[in-house]
């Protein structure tokens, strides 16, 4: 081992500095050409800003760590695409901030799930808790989310911040917010979110995308 190198080895502190330098290359390397890549930063045709109550259900979504079991992001293996559909595309997440893709796979993947033809009240009551309706369940129950009312004014705040990073919000739709979730709940909030997760894009635009890439 050359002298230098042995000093540099023997010195904590600088090593990791040159570590870090090391691994900001590689990240820099790869991670900047996807914000200007198209197919990553442009949303799918259909793909459009959460509405109000959506988008204060996915904010439930986040806060209760919905994500610690389920992924929504269906890879490009076999048993993936059978049970699901299509492998899920960048441009399906262009307004997920932050995207809700996750690895961990307790639960089924989501990403898909108002595709499912669940009612309304099927999830009233799997929320609510779930062995009423899969007994061999072992997704916690969220009763509280029936009792939390939803404030207008937090959720059009956010819808503000979101168009300040981009999100085409207008400024009805952020407007209307108040009213959009008006006497609604948490739990009506999580419903509308999942009731609309994989509907706006269509199986045949995702193919047509994929040859884009
Ligand atoms: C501890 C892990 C865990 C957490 C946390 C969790 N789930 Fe689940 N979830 C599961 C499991 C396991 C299943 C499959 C059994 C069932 O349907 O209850 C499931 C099923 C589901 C299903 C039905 C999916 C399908 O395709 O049949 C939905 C919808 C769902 N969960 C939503 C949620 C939401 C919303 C939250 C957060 C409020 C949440 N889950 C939190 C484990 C979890």
């Amino acid at each position: 081992m050359s002298q230098t190198h042995a000093k540099l080895e023997k010195n904590i502190g600088l090593m990791a500095i040159l570590v870090a330098v090391a691994v900001s290359f590689g990240g820099l390397a790869e991670i900047v050409p996807l914000m200007f890549q198209a197919e990553t930063i442009k949303p799918l045709p259909g793909i459009k800003p959460y509405p109000a109550l959506e988008l204060a259900g996915r904010d439930v979504y986040v806060r209760e760590g919905c994500y610690n079991c389920h992924s929504q992001m269906v890879r490009t293996l076999r048993f993936e695409t059978e049970r699901y559909g299509h492998y899920s595309l960048a441009g399906e997440s262009v307004y997920d901030h932050p995207f809700q893709w996750g690895s961990k796979r307790t639960g089924p993947d989501l990403a898909r799930v108002g595709l499912r033809g669940y009612s309304d009240d099927w999830h009233r009551a799997h929320l609510h808790n779930p062995r009423d309706v899969v007994p061999e369940s072992n997704m916690p129950a969220y009763p509280w989310l029936a009792q939390n009312k939803l404030d207008g004014t937090e959720v059009a705040q956010h819808m503000r911040a979101l168009k300040r990073i981009g999100d085409p919000y207008s400024d009805e739709d952020i407007a209307g917010a108040a009213k959009a979730v008006e006497g609604k709940t948490e739990l009506d909030a999580v419903i509308a979110y999942l009731q609309a997760l994989g509907t706006h894009v269509s199986q045949a635009d995702m193919q047509a995308a994929e040859g884009v890439e």
